[in-house]
């Protein structure tokens, strides 16, 4: 049964420099998916150079820099089997070269190969941080009330299992849903 890995996926972008965005990408041995919606550097850049790496990391301020633009250069080293970049703080990674391309209109597959195995951690907070960072980046799109009632469900977790990694992205998060009109729970 398919399920989701929250990860980093760096790309090359075509000036050569590394291109950071947080994807759900989706393991369905033997492939892992990157399915970036339209339109999107990530997808740009894959139809391009077919490398990229995914990268896992519990510093939930890449995820929250990436989607509130705040910051995205995140630190990154010379990719081992294919010219491209990793995420240098990445707990682990995988290298994967694109095998197949499953085509739409709206959300492509990329469809990858992938080299190794990666390690999984549990911190609520940091489930949370994810939680609001994909609520932060569809608040164009959900109603009011939907965000207010989760973020107020989520600082639950922040408050009693965050360290200050977790915190300051929450921090970042939270200053954006202000920026949106939306009065930030309290932690
Ligand atoms: C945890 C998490 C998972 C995400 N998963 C996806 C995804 O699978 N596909 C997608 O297009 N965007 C996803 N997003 C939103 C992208 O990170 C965001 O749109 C990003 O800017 C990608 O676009 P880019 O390649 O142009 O940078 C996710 C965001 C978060 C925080």
């Amino acid at each position: 049964m398919p399920f989701i890995r929250e990860s980093i996926v760096t790309t090359l972008n075509a000036d050569s420099s590394a291109h950071v965005a947080p994807l759900g990408v989706i393991v369905e041995p033997p492939w892992l998916v990157i399915a970036p919606f339209h339109p999107s550097t990530t997808l740009d850049n894959l139809r391009r150079h077919p490398f990229a790496c995914v990268n896992y990391t519990t510093d939930v301020r890449v995820f929250a820099g990436c989607v509130t633009r705040r910051k995205r250069d995140w630190p990154v080293t010379a990719a081992e089997r294919s010219r491209g970049w990793r995420l240098a703080g990445a707990l682990a990674h995988t290298e994967v070269e694109i095998a197949e391309v499953v085509e739409d209109a709206l959300r492509p597959r990329f469809r990858c190969r992938a080299r190794h195995e990666a390690f999984h951690g549990f911190n609520r907070a940091q489930a949370a941080v994810l939680e609001a960072a994909i609520l932060v980046s569809r608040l164009g799109m959900l109603p009011r009330e939907k965000v207010e009632q989760e973020l107020a469900y989520l600082a639950i977790a922040v408050g009693k299992t965050a360290g200050e990694t977790e915190h300051e992205a929450w921090g970042w998060l939270m200053e954006a849903v202000s920026s949106a009109g939306i009065e930030p729970p309290r932690v």
